[in-house]
């Protein structure tokens, strides 16, 4: 089973928890996609649910898609998220971001009862950030400050925090700011690095998402495996 088909076999098991009735946070990406496509296809069935979208290009795909959407003004708690990750450790902590939606990401998964997050095997790691840089999302003025801030808070560790899309055409998120990717040479203490990095003026906020994800599906060419409750 090659990646794509084990992103979408996971995207495609997470919408198996969504009830007619439930407010549904939609994340981002491309294995959320899918979960999109699904419950698309499962309101054009008739199931009645609000979708409350993590991103301008979610709220597209889900708009496309005929899922009727709605606001966190309207409906402030979420019966159940389904998003993707970028790494995920043992403990089901994350590393998010990849898409530069991790602000919307994060409210979104504080609001919701249960987070249900859906990634393939290669997400899977021993220790976050290893094989992801982490976005750090933080304001446009002084981001040079913010950077070098950034780059002094991580200490002994290695963390080279860049600008994604480079200076000449930066990426700026559906919030109006900038994403730096952070380069660790491992985040061994994932809860205390979360606060000690959004306690940096100009950081809007990071990543790690710690004892946030109830259930990890993860999509492996053997079929569907869990992390947490299902
Ligand atoms: C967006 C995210 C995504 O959920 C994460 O990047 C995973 O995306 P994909 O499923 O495309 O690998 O955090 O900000």
């Amino acid at each position: 089973m090659n990646t794509e088909t084990q992103k979408k076999i996971a995207a495609e098991k997470a919408t198996e928890k969504i009830r007619a009735g439930m407010v549904v946070g939609l994340g981002t990406g491309s294995t959320v996609y899918y979960a999109l496509l699904k419950l698309g296809a499962m309101v054009r069935d008739g199931l009645k649910i609000v979708g409350i979208p993590t991103s301008v290009s979610t709220e597209k795909v889900a708009t496309e898609q005929g899922i009727p959407l709605s606001t966190l003004a309207v409906y402030p708690t979420i019966d159940v998220t389904i998003d993707g990750a970028d790494e995920v450790d043992a403990h089901r902590n994350l590393i998010k971001g990849g898409g530069a939606a991790l602000v919307r990401e994060k409210i979104i998964a504080n609001a919701s009862k249960r987070l249900l997050i859906v990634v393939d095997e290669s997400k899977v790691s021993r220790v976050l950030g290893t094989s992801f840089p982490l976005p750090v999302e933080i304001v446009q003025f002084g981001w040079e400050a913010t950077q070098k801030a950034l780059n002094r808070v991580c200490g002994q560790s290695l963390c080279e925090a860049k600008l994604r899309g480079g200076i000449q055409h930066p990426l700026i998120t559906d919030n109006g700011n900038y994403i730096l990717d952070c380069h660790f040479d491992g985040i061994a203490e994932p809860e205390q690095v979360e606060l000690q990095l959004n306690n940096i003026p100009g950081v809007v906020e990071n990543g790690i998402f710690v004892n946030r994800a109830d259930t990890v599906i993860i999509g492996t060419p053997s079929g569907i495996q869990y992390m947490g409750a299902h």
